[in-house]
């Protein structure tokens, strides 16, 4: 047995350990908002305390009293191992349960300097989407995996192991939960007070369900949004050549547009005023181009647009500015977004025109109330411009970060002449919903455990030739999506995506993903795949998640702010073969404003793993595919009953169309 071995069965070791420098280097958390009364930051400590035996305790009590003063939380860094963090390939975990082998890689790819955001903190992305809360649940947890049986189920509170449960081999080997809360304490300040506590965790979507795979996820998702705007605006089917789209932001997730323009084919302008932010993405290839003068940017964009190029620019500069000056200067947009953070738009998400960055910087500190006017006064110009471009044709969508929201509470002209609804579609409305919720197509993903490339390769292969097969067949309004996913995987290798563990993302509807699992069961049966296939999905899916502003956005029956769908899901995934589940409250929308689950499912060549998958995945896009067809949903309930056409036992109830004119003069 290796040293990293021993340390993962050690779990909380038996010696203190040395206590750590703070690297100055790897991005760190922001400090966490002080909301702890007096005696709740005793209870705080108290809580930390547990995982440690009493000898421990007046020294380490301090320590994580420093900690909680300085950072806003109890981190517990001294616990922080010294091996590497990283999905290393399955053999190397200790254990008896090769499922929960397979989780370890993915909780250690979570982790890994190269995709967590903060890794030292165990966030992993969106500021606050977190693997554990602090280092002596990493600890237990590896160990406890490590330990586990197949006739066990591990349980994770918030990033808390509770323990291992008797269950059995077709039982999920980890079921975790994130953020629950009772519904009347689920407002921001209340993830502030009981993270602090120690008692509850923002998992985000796919970092608290160890599903994360780095950037590929967004560029992937961003590259269908944008290919299906194209589409809507298509007059006589043509491609994105020539076209223009503009829109802001080369941040975490807004960073990924560029590279998606040109995987769509288009001329992407992205207005960003974080010269390190472009910079940043300018060097990783994510952006061809960089012009800071407006003039240049319009002789540019002309020229693009005369030779059709496939070309992205990053304007070092305001967006307000792009929008006003491409209106003086009579450039047509063909697309426009917007991907500022306007979720976050008093602290960094939005930073107003004519103000310089390092101006606003200060500003947003030292007189936030001025500041927040220039924000209003800055969206209402924006807006403004966006409606010019809009009535000579430009088609404008909302990218899920609150900027018809901001807009609208700014008092710009957003609002449509109903005064109930604005005059742009969100993303999900439009597009993601209609085109690709409704019929089941969602971002499926796998992992392989090997952490071998060329094992990577072969399942681009295979999903390939299953797509290929299929596609054969498809029905008109299902086809187009076929064709960009195989041209996704097709040129998934070529745009050299993999940060991390050997993944793969790719839209793909039930029929789609469990052709695809099935194939790759076989291969690692037949020894073709070296090792096993974990496969999963991001939250942001078809049946996952329940969140009334994103991803059920075009859910109009009033059920948009439930969350059945998405508690029925991971319940339904985990008694149908799923390895891990986890249910989470919040997200990118926010704490308190969804409700979205995921699963992990471990293939590893068994005539079990064949029948799980069958099982687990139908259920898994059915279930929201009839609760979108039961909301009236018409392409949900063309592919429900496709669906019911195909599969024998499977039966979902169909909703009555009624006539508006039945509802006239009744009240
Ligand atoms: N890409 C997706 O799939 C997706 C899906 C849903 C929601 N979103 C939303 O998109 C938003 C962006 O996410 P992110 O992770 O990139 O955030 P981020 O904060 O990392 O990036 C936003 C960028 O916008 C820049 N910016 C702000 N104001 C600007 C202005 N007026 N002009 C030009 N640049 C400006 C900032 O400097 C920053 O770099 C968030 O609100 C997120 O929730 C994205």
């Amino acid at each position: 047995m290796n040293t990293f071995q021993e340390a993962i069965l050690a779990g909380i070791p038996n010696e203190l350990p040395n206590t750590i420098n703070i690297d100055p280097i790897i991005s760190h958390a922001p400090k966490r908002k002080d909301i702890l009364s007096t005696e709740e930051k005793k209870l705080a400590i108290r809580n930390a305390l547990r995982y440690f035996p009493k000898k421990w305790h007046a020294q380490l009590a301090k320590e994580f009293a420093e900690e909680l003063k300085k950072y806003g939380r109890v981190y517990m860094f001294r616990f922080k191992p010294d091996y590497k963090i990283y999905a290393r390939p399955v053999h190397e975990y200790p254990g008896k349960s090769l499922q929960a082998k397979t989780i370890m890689h993915m909780i250690q790819n979570n982790l890994d300097h190269a995709i967590a955001q903060h890794p030292d903190e165990l966030i992993t992305y969106g500021g606050n989407g977190a693997v554990f809360q602090n280092w002596a649940q990493y600890l237990l947890t590896m160990q406890y995996l490590a330990e586990m049986t197949d006739e066990q189920t591990l349980t994770i509170y918030s990033g808390h192991p509770m323990g291992l449960y008797p269950s059995s081999k077709d039982a999920p080997r980890v079921v975790v939960t994130n953020g629950m809360m009772i519904p009347n304490y689920s407002k921001p300040d209340d993830w502030e007070k009981f993270n602090a506590l120690g008692v509850t965790q923002y998992g985000q979507m796919t970092a608290g369900s160890y599903m994360y795979i780095g950037p590929q996820g967004i560029v992937h998702g961003t590259t269908i949004t944008v290919l299906n705007a194209g589409r809507k605006i298509a007059k006589n089917g043509e491609s994105l050549a020539g076209k223009l789209f503009v829109t802001s932001g080369l941040g975490g997730m807004s960073g990924a547009q560029p590279k998606a323009g040109n995987i769509a084919g288009c001329i992407t302008v992205c207005g960003e005023v974080n010269k390190a932010a472009s910079y940043k993405r300018h060097e990783q290839g994510w952006v061809d181009e960089i012009i800071s003068d407006l003039d240049e940017l319009c002789t540019r964009v002309r020229k693009a647009k005369e030779g059709k190029e496939v070309v992205s620019i990053a304007y070092d500069g305001n967006i307000v500015d792009v929008w006003e000056k491409f209106d003086q200067e009579n450039i047509y947009i063909d697309l426009g977004s917007d991907q500022t953070s306007l979720h976050n738009p008093w602290a960094g998400g939005y930073y107003p025109v004519d103000v310089s960055f390092e101006e606003a910087n200060e500003m947003m500190v030292s007189k936030p109330e001025l500041f927040k006017e220039k924000v209003h006064q800055s969206l209402k110009r924006q807006v403004n411009a966006i409606n010019n471009h809009s009535a000579k044709g430009t088609y404008f969508f909302d990218y899920g970060n609150a900027f018809l929201l901001e807009s609208s509470r700014a008092g710009a002209d957003i609002m449509a002449l109903d005064g109930l609804h604005f005059k742009y579609a969100s993303y999900v409305e439009d597009i993601m919903g209609p085109m690709c919720f409704d019929y089941g197509f969602g971002p499926f993903r796998w992992v392989c455990a090997s952490a071998d490339a060329a094992d990577l390769l072969k399942t681009d292969q295979i999903a390939i030739e299953v797509l290929e097969e299929m596609v054969k067949m498809s029905p008109d309004d299902i086809k187009q999506q076929m064709l960009d996913n195989i041209q996704w995987i097709k040129g998934a290798q070529e745009n050299k995506l993999v940060v991390g563990s050997q993944a793969r993302i790719l839209y793909a509807d039930a029929e789609g993903r469990s052709k695809i699992a099935e194939a790759f069961n076989k291969a690692v049966a037949s020894g073709h795949l070296s090792a096993p296939v974990i496969l999963g999905r991001d939250h942001h899916d078809v049946s996952g998640t329940d969140s009334p502003y994103r991803e059920t956005s075009n859910i109009y029956d009033g059920s948009s702010f439930t969350a059945d769908m998405a508690i029925q899901n991971v319940i339904g995934d985990s008694f149908r073969g799923a390895t891990w589940v986890s249910i989470h409250n919040g997200g990118g929308v926010g704490w308190g404003e969804v409700i979205n689950g995921g699963f992990g499912m471990t293939l590893d060549g068994s005539q079990d793993a064949d029948r799980r998958l069958k099982n687990m995945l139908f259920w898994d896009v059915n279930n929201g595919i009839s609760r979108r067809s039961w909301a009236r949903n018409g392409g949900a309930i063309d592919a429900i009953k496709r669906e019911m056409d195909r599969t024998p036992n499977f039966k979902v109830t169909i909703p009555n169309l009624v006539d508006d004119s039945e509802l006239e003069n009744l009240f």
